[in-house]
């Protein structure tokens, strides 16, 4: 017998305790045991209730999902709790941490519940790109009705006990120990007589009006097409006997477990969770991280400080005059201002963090004591270079300085310190209290205990860190750089931004690439291509973007630019001017015109992202495929349901996207140059993600 499930007796009652940490996943040695000891207990002379506990953090956090895309071992989950029902003994579930997907199943296929306050239960099924399987659907909408159930099922949020108690789903919420508490409940329905209570037996729920619910729910998900076929399951319980229901539940289940979407879901799953594990870092210490030194408080600056702040850091902040330090304040009030409303932190926490935990000052000796300092200031090196110099001179021995420049060549910045040792690149997202990406970019000389502190910081601060080594853009810039490049080229041969846009939103995008530009302000491009004009001694060449910048369309912050924003961002407009300046552009370079499907800019906008792609997990600037699945997921809008780039491209076939690169490179053989890696994982016929498995 399984030793997955404790069997104990106490009473007449006997206690069914899961035993697979770290979260008690319904793998098959639990489904066998949970069947084995139901039988035992049902055999078990004087048994007349059986109770289910979960060891350690959590009842049950759902099926297992590694062992998705492997043969499924019987018992299958819906069998089990079919059976779980069906039993002649009642059946209480005692719940504490969470109870999700297959967790909250096995407990509605239970006749009792009770839970302790801090109990959590959900339904993300959806967040894998999956409906619930093992009767979910079916019981959840008999219990709490169809409007609720969809809820929770479509959003896949997390409930309270509290608001799961006022829904039907937990008869019982008491503060206590899950054992003690599950007893004497149990003891009290004994002792009442209290009946079998099968959900299954309750009388389906009235019908809605599927078809609207459906495309209510179609229109929320950005293509994703799980949360929408849960109200098909619902839909099906409530006109189906409910074993017709349940057989009708489990097949959109199967179905999607075959989807692309289920894959890539499943993929993000695990590689969120992979990507701040690295090998050389078992085992390392980082060093003590109390107190953080800002210096700049412009967009970056109050960003880092106030997510910083948000994790319980001290803060020093340093700006160059008394007016930019009032200015920093303001913004960081503002972020806070907001958290406070959104209620991530308390009235007097919002007081404690102004008043005592952080410090706005232009006096660079404040930064004596602190263990790290990252440098947020204008995106020029020689200022740069300034800054680490004025660090390194009064910064502590140990501390450890960085910089969050978004292209800028970190082991040179270091190489003006005497501790490039301790000198590291934090690059953090904006805005930087909102945006889960952290890139740690690792110098040359970057000691091993500081890139454990730069993951460390960036657990602090619940962001996803992702591992990056020195180039021109890191890992995310880089490859933005080339697949802005694909688009812009595919504007000059004949594409619209509005068609490249509107196909790219249609793959899962939250923005296409020039709502986004629209969105940071086009103004920051036009600067640097002055710049590099002047750099290069070529002034006085304007393309339609410098012209739309020479008019004032900056994007958003002026109310235009690739669209008019007067209606609000959401009900963006093209820009009339746009299109006539690009036609005249293309006029003068003479680029031969052509149409493009949507499918067509789809293909190429991908192509150049993997190709840049692959070139970077090549040169080692990012380790493996996952890490930069994540930066695009994480800090680019990429559709969580793609699972990245690297994911996308194992997904649709690494010999057809070299093939049509291939086709690309016919008419810019430059751009399009193959990456090494791509070629030889075809050669060899492997995927991406098989370069995930080996590290
Ligand atoms: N199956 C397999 N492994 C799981 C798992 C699961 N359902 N849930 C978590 N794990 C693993 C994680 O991969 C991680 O492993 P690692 O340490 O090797 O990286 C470990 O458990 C701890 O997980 P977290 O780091 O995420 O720990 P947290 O405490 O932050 O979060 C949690 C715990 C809330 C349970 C979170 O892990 C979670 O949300 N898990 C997924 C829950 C879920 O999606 N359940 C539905 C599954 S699908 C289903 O049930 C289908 C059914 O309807 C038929
Ligand atoms: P910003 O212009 O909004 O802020 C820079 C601030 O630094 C200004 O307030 C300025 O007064 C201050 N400053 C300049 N020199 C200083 C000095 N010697 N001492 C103290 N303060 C000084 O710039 P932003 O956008 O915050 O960018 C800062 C850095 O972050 C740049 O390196 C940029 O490339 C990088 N970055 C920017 C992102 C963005 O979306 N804005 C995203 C990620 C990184």
């Amino acid at each position: 017998m399984s030793d997955k499930i404790a069997y104990s007796r106490n009473g007449d009652i006997a206690v069914l305790t899961i035993q697979n940490p770290p979260v008690n996943a319904l793998s098959h040695a639990v489904r066998q045991g949970l069947m084995d000891r139901m039988d035992q207990a049902e055999a078990d002379s004087g048994v007349r209730a059986v109770m289910i506990v979960g060891e350690g953090r959590a009842f049950i956090a759902g099926a297992d999902i590694t062992e998705f895309g492997k043969p499924q071992m019987a018992p299958a989950l819906p069998d089990v709790i079919n059976r779980i029902e069906a039993s002649p003994l009642i059946v209480v579930a005692s719940m504490h941490g969470v109870s999700l997907g297959g967790g909250l199943e096995v407990v509605l296929g239970c006749h009792y519940r009770i839970a302790v306050p801090s109990a959590r239960i959900g339904l993300p099924e959806v967040n894998l790109g999956l409906i619930p399987g093992a009767g979910g659907t079916q019981r959840l909408s008999r219990v709490a009705g169809v409007d609720a159930a969809l809820d929770i099922m479509t959003t896949g949020r997390q409930i309270s006990a509290a608001e799961a108690a006022k829904i039907g789903v937990i008869d019982v919420v008491q503060d206590g120990d899950p054992l003690e508490n599950g007893l004497a409940y149990v003891t009290d329905l004994l002792a009442k007589d209290a009946p079998r209570r099968p959900v299954s037996e309750i009388a389906a729920p009235e019908a809605i009006d599927w078809d609207a619910a459906y495309d209510a729910v179609l229109a929320r998900g950005r293509g994703q097409i799980s949360p929408a076929q849960c109200v098909r399951a619902v839909q099906a319980g409530v006109e189906m006997p409910f074993s017709e229901g349940l057989a009708a539940e489990r097949q959109i289940f199967t179905d999607l477990l075959k989807s692309d979407q289920s894959k890539g879901m499943i993929h993000s799953f695990f590689s969120e969770r992979a990507v701040g594990r690295l090998p050389e870092l078992k085992g390392v210490k980082p060093r003590p991280l109390d107190h953080i030194g800002v210096i700049g408080g412009g967009t970056m600056g109050a960003g880092i400080a106030t997510s910083a702040l948000l994790s319980g850091l001290q803060v020093t902040l340093i700006e160059m005059t008394p007016a930019a330090c009032e200015a920093a304040h303001e913004r960081i009030e503002g972020n806070l201002a907001g958290a406070l409303r959104r209620g991530k932190i308390t009235a007097e926490q919002h007081e404690t963090i102004l008043n005592e935990t952080l410090t706005v000052t232009n006096d660079y000796a404040d930064l004596s004591d602190a263990d790290l300092v990252i440098e947020a200031v204008f995106e020029d090196m020689a200022v740069k270079k300034k800054v680490f110099i004025k660090l390194d001179r009064v910064c502590k021995q140990g501390a450890i300085l960085a910089s969050n420049t978004s292209y800028l060549d970190v082991d040179e910045i270091a190489a003006v310190t005497s501790r490039p040792q301790d000198v590291i690149g934090l690059h953090f997202f904006s805005p930087a209290h909102v945006m889960k990406l952290l890139e740690v970019v690792v110098a040359e000389k970057t000691a091993i205990d500081v890139v454990a502190t730069g993951f460390e910081l960036g657990k602090r601060m619940k962001k996803i860190s992702v591992r990056a080594g020195v180039c021109d853009g890191f890992i995310g810039n880089r490859i933005l750089a080339t697949y802005r490049d694909a688009a812009d080229q595919m504007v000059m041969e004949g594409a619209s931004p509005y068609d490249i846009d509107a196909a790219l939103e249609g793959f899962g995008f939250a923005m296409g690439p020039f709502a986004v530009a629209d969105l940071a302000g086009l103004d920051i491009g036009w600067a640097v291509r002055k710049r590099k004009r002047v750099e290069a001694g070529i002034e006085g060449v304007s393309t339609y973007a410098d012209k739309m910048c020479e008019a004032g369309n900056f994007g958003q912050k002026t109310g235009t630019g690739y669209y008019d924003y007067a209606a609000g961002a959401k009900a963006r407009v093209p820009n009339p001017e746009v299109m006539s300046l690009i036609v005249a552009d293309r006029t003068a370079v003479g680029t031969v015109q052509r149409t493009f499907t949507t499918e067509q800019i789809i293909r190429r906008y991908m192509a150049s992202m993997v190709n840049e792609a692959a070139k970077v997990v090549g040169e080692g600037i990012a380790r493996r495929p996952l890490d930069v699945d994540m930066t695009l997921l994480f800090g680019y809008g990429f559709p969580r349901y793609w699972g990245g780039p690297l994911k996308w491209a194992d997904i649709v076939g690494l010999p057809d996207l070299l093939e049509d690169i291939a086709t690309y490179a016919k008419n810019d053989s430059n751009f399009w140059e193959v990456a090494p890696l791509l070629k030889e994982l075809v050669a060899t016929s492997k995927s991406f993600d098989s370069l995930n498995k080996e590290s």
